[in-house]
């Protein structure tokens, strides 16, 4: 069959596809353009694609023969799933695999928020570290803080299992309240999303995105929030409201943000580079070499059972 791979992947990964089907594989880091995109679906039965793959109803439209859709990654809010169901495509990503990579570079984020650590390497390097003083550089310490979990998914609950290391306190709040024996094991406490936002002094965004968690942080939630508050973001960037976010930090509504994804992706919003008070990643969540691979490994997976007629492992589609 005919298979189009949008995106280098490990050899292995890719060697597993190209032994059993016709392969075109877009060979380069930087997305395909939407154009090539298009035209490449022409006659392909399955697609593997990534996050920077817009996968709508015009590209549905030009792919008559698409049986399987398997995404390289958890989140799918790239994907019309409706359009795909009604089409009857398989839908696959990959879940679970990335979950512990994605919760240390939250951590990652909110060590180094707090701790200014970005911005006193930038210091260093510029050659200002000339002398050392009692009250320069000053952060905030994690340990012993409030940390505030918005989704309490596998990847939120992996956060909450770091922070028991930190012994910080640890408020949730999400769709649905975790069963008691699950909050006393992760020692967790269920809050109102205002006094989560009013008590953490770390808010980690940890929920998909879709149109219930578009712009769920905004002015109005900013306000809520201390003003030595630090907001962690490594879930989806519209989940913010990118600009308010620039209003809060550069009025000192909140104190800082660490951000590992962006509204506009990878487009950063005007000021936002501007501030000393965020952190700024290019999307690298799930950026270890165990995690991609495996990742890469679960997409190789789905899609070969797609092919095969079978029901792919991860399906995320009726
Ligand atoms: C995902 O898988 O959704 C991440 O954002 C990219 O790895």
């Amino acid at each position: 069959m005919k298979v189009l791979v949008t995106a280098r992947l490990p050899e292995e990964v890719l060697g597993r596809i190209t032994r059993c089907h016709q392969v075109q594989i877009h060979g380069e880091d930087l997305p395909m353009k939407r154009q090539t995109l298009l035209e490449s679906v022409a006659e392909v039965d399955g697609l593997l694609c990534t996050i920077t793959d817009r996968i709508d109803r015009e590209l549905l439209d030009r792919a008559p023969r698409l049986k399987i859709i398997a995404n390289n990654g958890v989140g799918f809010d790239h994907i019309d799933l409706e359009e795909a169901d009604v089409r009857a495509i398989w839908v696959t990503n990959t879940p679970g695999v990335l979950t512990r990579a994605t919760a240390d570079l939250t951590f990652a984020l909110i060590l180094a928020s707090a701790r200014r650590v970005v911005e006193g390497d930038r210091m260093v390097r510029a050659g200002g570290f000339t002398f050392w003083a009692p009250l320069k550089f000053l952060g905030t310490e994690v340990s012993g803080k409030t940390l505030g979990i918005v989704g309490m998914g596998r990847i939120g609950r992996a956060v909450a299992k770091r922070a028991a290391g930190f012994e910080m306190r640890v408020l949730y709040g999400g769709r649905s309240r975790l069963a008691p024996e699950a909050e006393r094991e992760l020692n967790v406490s269920f809050a109102s999303f205002d006094d989560l936002l009013s008590e953490s002094d770390f808010v980690s965004l940890h929920v998909p995105l879709g149109p219930q968690t578009r712009h769920l942080i905004g002015a109005r939630e900013l306000s809520k929030m201390k003003p030595s508050a630090v907001l962690i973001n490594t879930a989806r960037g519209p989940v913010v409201d990118e600009k308010a976010l620039v209003e809060a930090l550069r009025s000192g509504s909140i104190g800082a943000a660490g951000l590992d994804v962006f509204e506009n992706e990878p487009q950063l919003c005007p000021g936002l580079a501007d501030l000393d008070n965020v952190v700024l990643l290019p999307h690298m969540g799930s950026a270890t070499i165990e995690t991609r691979t495996r990742m890469a490994e679960m997409a190789c997976e789905n899609l070969l059972a797609g092919l095969a007629g079978k029901r792919p492992p991860n399906c995320i589609n009726r």
